[in-house]
C-alpha cells in the first residue's frame, strides 16, 4: 500500500463520445460505442496506465435530440462483465438508475459482477433526472418522482442493497462434502425490510465478494444529492470547472462526511475533465478548434438557441460582434443565458465564436503533457481533487493521458507505477466493510 496519498484515475469510456458532432473527426470509429473490441482496447489501455478503474455512464430515455453516442449504445452491467473478463486488475464501475429498478435484481447483478471480476465492481448511483424515462418503465411522466423523492428512494434503495450484501458472512458457505453442510445456517441472515419504498425479505442469493461489497459512485450537486453522497458514496464524481469551485465543494462534502460519521479520507473526489493534449501548445489548440470545427454553424446556432427559448439566431450578422438580447432567454436557463451575455461582451466575441465555444467548451485541462500535469497535480494538492475521471471529447484523448501524462505524474510520485491490490476497494484505499452481523458477534466474544 502506498503510504503518501496519491492521484486516483478512472477512465470514462463512451464509444463515440460526449461531444454532439464528435463521431465525424477523421480518427472517430462511427461505431464505437456499440463495438466490444473498443471497449475491450479502451479498458485494458486504462489497465495499461495503472488506472483505478474504468466507467460506464448510463441514461433511459433518448429522442431524436440526443447526442449520437446516447442513441445506440451498451447497457453498463453487460458491457462490464464481459470486460471483467479481458481484464484483471482494472475496476469496473457501471451506472444503474434507483429510480427505474428494483434493489434485489440490481443488488444482485451488482454482486455477480463482483465475484465474475474477482472483486472489482463499482456502483455509480443515479436518480435518473429526465422524466422521459417514466415512459419507458410503465410510467406516465407525472409519476416521475420529483428531486426531492429520488434522493428519498435512493436512500431507501441504499439501505436495502448494503443490507442484502451482508445477507451471507464471509466464512458462510463451508462446503464439506464429509459432513455434508453447504452452509452455517447462523451466518444467513434475513433482511425483512418494508419501508416507503420497497419491501424485500431476502436473503440475496449470493454470498459476499473479496472486496465486501461494490464500491458506491456518486455525482450529486445539489443540496440532496451532496448529502446523500456524503452518507453513502465511497467516492464522488463532480463536474466544476475552475479549481475554486472544485475546492469548495470537496471542503464541503469531506465536512458532510465527517459529520456523518464517516472517515473523510474514505470518501474520494473526482472531477470530470476532457483534456486535449498536444505536443505544443498549438498542437492542442489546433486539435481543440478541429473538433470546434465539426460542428456546423447552423447545428451550433439551433444548440446556442435552445438555451434563449429557442431565440432564432439564424437572423443576426454572424461575425459580428455578439447582439443584443435585451430580456430574452431570462425565462430560460437564466444562469447559462447571462453569463454568455457577459462573456460575450467581456471578450468582445461575435456570435460565430459564442456559438461555437458553448457548443465545444474549451476545456481547462488543455495544453502540452507538462501543463495538463500541472494541472492534474495542482488541483490534487490544493485539494480540489483527489483524483479525475478522464474522458475523450477527441477520439483517443484518453490514449494521450495515459501515454503522456501519466508518465509525467508517475515520474513525480504522485500516481502508482504498479497496482497496489487486486481490488477495487484495495487501490482505491478504501477499507473493506465488514459484514453488520459478523461484526456484532465479534463484538460479542470480545
Ligand atoms: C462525471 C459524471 C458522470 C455522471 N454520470 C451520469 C450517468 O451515467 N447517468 C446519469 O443519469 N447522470 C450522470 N451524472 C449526473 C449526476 O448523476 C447528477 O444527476 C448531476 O450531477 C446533478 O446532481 P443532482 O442529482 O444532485 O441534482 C454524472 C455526473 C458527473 C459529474
Amino acid at each position: 500500500m502506498a503510504t503518501t496519498r496519491q492521484v486516483k484515475l478512472g477512465a470514462f469510456i463512451h464509444g463515440v463520445g460526449g461531444h454532439i458532432a464528435g463521431w465525424r473527426h477523421p480518427l472517430a470509429q462511427t461505431d464505437a460505442s456499440i463495438d466490444f473490441g473498443f471497449y475491450t482496447s479502451q479498458a485494458q489501455k486504462a489497465e495499461g496506465g495503472k488506472f483505478d478503474f474504468v466507467f460506464i455512464a448510463d441514461g433511459l430515455f433518448i429522442n431524436e435530440k440526443s447526442i449520437p453516442h446516447f442513441l445506440n449504445r451498451f447497457e453498463p452491467l453487460t458491457i462490464l462483465s464481459a470486460l471483467a473478463a479481458v481484464t484483471s486488475r482494472v475496476g469496473l464501475v457501471g451506472t444503474v438508475s434507483t429510480s427505474y429498478s428494483e434493489p434485489f435484481t440490481v443488488s444482485r447483478q451488482l454482486s455477480s459482477l463482483d465475484h465474475i471480476s474477482g472483486g472489482r465492481a463499482g456502483w455509480n448511483v443515479v436518480t435518473s433526472p429526465l422524466e422521459g424515462s417514466a415512459l419507458n418503465y410503465s410510467k406516465s411522466i407525472e409519476e416521475h418522482p420529483d428531486h426531492a423523492k429520488r434522493y428519498r428512494i435512493a436512500t431507501e434503495y441504499l439501505e436495502v442493497a448494503k443490507g442484502l450484501w451482508d445477507s451471507w458472512e464471509d466464512d458462510a458457505f463451508v462446503r464439506d462434502k464429509e459432513t455434508g453442510v453447504f452452509f452455517d445456517p447462523n451466518k444467513m441472515h434475513t433482511l425483512n425490510h418494508k419501508g416507503e419504498f420497497f419491501s424485500v425479505q431476502g436473503p440475496l442469493n449470493i454470498g459476499r465478494s473479496r472486496q465486501g461489497q461494490p464500491v458506491i459512485f456518486q455525482a450529486g450537486a445539489s443540496e440532496a444529492g451532496k448529502s446523500f453522497a456524503a452518507t453513502w458514496a465511497d467516492a464522488i464524481f463532480t463536474g466544476h470547472l475552475t479549481l475554486s469551485d472544485a475546492k469548495q465543494f470537496y471542503e464541503d462534502v469531506k465536512n458532510r462526511a465527517a459529520a456523518a460519521g464517516r472517515n473523510p479520507d474514505e470518501v474520494i473526489i473526482m472531477p470530470g475533465i476532457a483534456p486535449i493534449i498536444g505536443r505544443t501548445e498549438e498542437e492542442a489548440e489546433q486539435k481543440y478548434q478541429e473538433l470546434a470545427n465539426l460542428v456546423s454553424i447552423d447545428q451550433a446556432l439551433a444548440y446556442l438557441g435552445r438555451y434563449y427559448d429557442h431565440h432564432d439566431f439564424s437572423v443576426y450578422e454572424l461575425d459580428a460582434p455578439f447582439p443584443d438580447l435585451g430580456d430574452v432567454g431570462r425565462n430560460s436557463f437564466q444562469s447559462t443565458t447571462d453569463r454568455i451575455k457577459r462573456d460575450a461582451q467581456k471578450d468582445n466575441l461575435t456570435l460565430r465564436q459564442v456559438a461555437l465555444q458553448e457548443t465545444t467548451p474549451r476545456p481547462l485541462f488543455m495544453g502540452t503533457p507538462e501543463t495538463v500535469a500541472n494541472l492534474v497535480q495542482e488541483w490534487f494538492v490544493e485539494r480540489g481533487a483527489d483524483g479525475f475521471i478522464v474522458s475523450s471529447s477527441i477520439p483517443y484523448a484518453l490514449n494521450d493521458f495515459i501515454d503522456l501524462v501519466v508518465p509525467i505524474l508517475q515520474e513525480r510520485g504522485v500516481f502508482r507505477t504498479e497496482y497496489e491490490a487486486d481490488t477495487l476497494r484495495g487501490n482505491l484505499g478504501l477499507s473493506i466493510p465488514a459484514n453488520r452481523y459478523a461484526a456484532k458477534t465479534n463484538q460479542a466474544l470480545v
